[in-house]
């Protein structure tokens, strides 16, 4: 078969492949998380039941110690619930090997950690290329180049994060979780580190880049306010969820 051994051309562009709006992406059935054991055992979660959908955003807040990072862990599959069920775009994960776990995450989720976390020596550009890099993508600059622009921070690709403002930091990190195309993008207190106004202004980039992009946007914060910006608001007390 002429061309079966060239290498296939990763061209990645902006917006995903039409799909079906409002898909399932996460389903979470009666899990729960327990740290430790015996008498000094943690109940981080207990009994969650959720679906999550694309193309919107969805607020998860919650009192500090209440379970939101662990939620947020066990729905980007980067922690196993001590019971219960998740599926991803229907897939069940419990059973399957590591690795086979860390492919889907690297396909279909995006991360924008507490504290954003740029790399102080690379420039935006080199950030979000980063992201690339850890997928195991084929470095497209132009992507970069197009998500820093479509997150209004098309200025600051020659730019060290040390001379970017907390907002700006927190645009690239964005930019640097959308990098591949992910379905699914988890946000840990992505506010934390703003004041009101940038907050505001994240929220609103967030939900509108989950409608254009039809991506589903978790975002964690002890900040109850915020809901204002979000599809849905989700609340955590005693790792116990409710709507
Ligand atoms: N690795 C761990 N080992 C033991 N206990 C843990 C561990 N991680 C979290 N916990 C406990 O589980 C509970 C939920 O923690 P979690 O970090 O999910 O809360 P949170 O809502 O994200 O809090 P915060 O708003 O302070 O970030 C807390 O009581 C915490 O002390
Ligand atoms: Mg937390």
């Amino acid at each position: 078969m002429p061309g079966a051994l060239t290498q296939p051309q990763t061209k990645l562009s902006l917006h995903p492949a039409p799909r079906p709006a409002c898909e399932t992406a996460l389903e979470l059935a009666n899990v729960s998380k327990t740290y430790g054991s015996g008498a000094g055992a943690v109940h981080a979660l207990r009994g969650v039941d959720l679906h999550i959908g694309t193309g919107s955003l969805s607020l998860i807040a919650g009192p500090s110690g209440s379970g939101k990072s662990t939620l947020l862990s066990v729905l980007g599959c980067l922690m196993q619930p001590s019971a219960g069920s998740v599926r991803v775009f229907g897939e069940a994960l419990e059973k399957r090997s590591e690795s086979h776990r860390s492919s889907v995450r690297r396909v279909n989720f995006g991360f924008v950690f507490q504290g954003i976390h740029l790399l102080p020596a690379l420039t935006g550009l080199e950030n979000v290329l980063l992201a690339g890099e850890i997928k195991g993508l084929s470095a497209s600059e132009e992507q970069a180049r197009s998500l820093m622009a479509r997150v209004g921070v098309a200025e600051l690709h020659d730019r060290l994060p040390k001379d970017m403002s907390g907002g700006q930091r927190q645009r690239v990190a964005i930019a640097r979780a959308l990098f591949g195309k992910p379905r699914i993008l988890l946000a840990d207190e992505p506010t934390a580190a703003l004041d009101r106004r940038n907050a505001a202004a994240t929220l609103e980039l967030l939900r509108e880049l989950s409608r254009s992009l039809d991506v589903a946007v978790i975002v964690v914060s002890h900040d109850r306010s915020l809901f204002h910006y979000a599809d849905r608001l989700l609340e955590l007390e005693d790792g116990r969820l409710k709507e």
